[in-house]
């Protein structure tokens, strides 16, 4: 379908952010980016072949006041620091896509977010970033790079994101993506960021049956919020996991290394408030928490 130019918003230029801003720059959009470390062209690499994307940059929100497509892309800790930049756009005819790991996509930006419409996103597109501007992406994914749900504001974006090269689901039953996406965030990012090894530290017996556990445990919180979470699933995730190839990765890990601050929040944190609400006990996964969030140094987190 051919689509009108308009402007695009990218909150978050990291590397989600500007595979984004990427695609929706090659489906004819022009792409400012808010804040943080200024950029004027987003360097993308996939396959080898580097492209090179023109930007504006901007730290004024009143620039983007007539913006009515918005991408955040910050990681999910960092949202409240963007407030300024969502509210600034704020309208009825706005939709806000919330490139966000975790299963509280809505919730996060209820706060900011106005009479904007919220399109949460399951992102599978797999995106290193050295430095500020520059992107090395990779999609592991046979199937799709984002998932959306399958309703009226995701459908604004899913035409423009497919223009622009990237494989697009729109899912009736988003509730079950979210936590499809997030039983595996949830043993790989804490667990390799705990132990400070790979993704290949889920082949450690022990490791591979706590695992087990803990999705176990999340699989009924899941179930409970409305998501359909196979018996096997959590068993059948692991081994998955088991047979990633030497050298995966996760972002917990690299901003434990980093020294950045980690998103455990919006993944265990997510889940602890998902058991409360229901009434599921979750031990394990509460001391999995406990584990990263003093990591992090972070006591304030977790449930409410
Ligand atoms: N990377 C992946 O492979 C991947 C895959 C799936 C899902 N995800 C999820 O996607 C989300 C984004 O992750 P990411 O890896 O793209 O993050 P990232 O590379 O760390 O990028 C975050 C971006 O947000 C910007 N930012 C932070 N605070 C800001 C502020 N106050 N104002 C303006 N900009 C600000 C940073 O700006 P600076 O440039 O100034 O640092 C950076 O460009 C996360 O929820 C993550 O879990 C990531």
């Amino acid at each position: 379908m051919t689509q009108t130019a308009e402007p695009v918003a990218i909150v978050g230029a990291g590397a989600i952010g500007m595979a984004l801003g990427a695609a929706l720059f090659r489906a004819g959009h022009p792409v400012t980016v808010c804040g943080g470390t200024p950029v004027q062209t987003f360097e993308v690499t996939e396959d080898g072949r580097t492209e090179s994307i023109p930007v504006t940059h901007t730290t004024e929100p009143a620039e983007i006041k007539e913006h009515r497509l918005v991408v955040l892309a910050v990681k999910a800790h960092q949202t409240e620091a963007v407030a300024g930049w969502i509210r600034a756009c704020a309208d009825p005819g706005t939709a806000l896509f919330v490139a966000q790991n975790g299963i509280e996509h809505r919730d996060r930006v209820e706060p900011y977010r106005g009479d904007s419409s919220v399109v949460p996103a399951g992102v599978y597109i797999n995106g290193d970033r050295p430095r500020p501007g520059v992107v090395t992406l990779r999609r592991p994914s046979v199937d799709a790079d984002l998932v959306i749900p399958d309703d009226a504001p995701a459908l604004r974006f899913k035409d423009r994101f497919e223009a622009g090269g990237l494989r697009v689901r729109a899912d009736p039953d988003f509730v079950t993506v979210a936590w499809q996406k997030l039983l595996t965030n949830l043993v790989t990012n804490p667990i390799t960021a705990l132990t400070l090894r790979r993704i290949e530290v889920l082949r450690e017996p022990g490791i591979g049956a706590f695992a087990t556990r803990l999705l176990e445990e999340a699989a009924e919180v899941g179930r409970a919020a409305g998501a359909v979470i196979a018996s096997d699933q959590p068993g059948r995730t692991v081994t998955w996991l088991q047979h990633f190839p030497d050298g995966a990765t996760t972002s917990m890990l690299q901003d434990r290394v980093a020294g950045r601050p980690l998103e455990h929040d919006a993944i265990t944190g997510a889940v602890l408030r998902a058991a409360y609400r229901h009434d599921i006990a979750v031990s394990q996964l509460r001391s999995l928490h406990a584990l990263v969030d003093a990591l992090d140094g972070n006591r304030a987190s977790g449930p409410t």
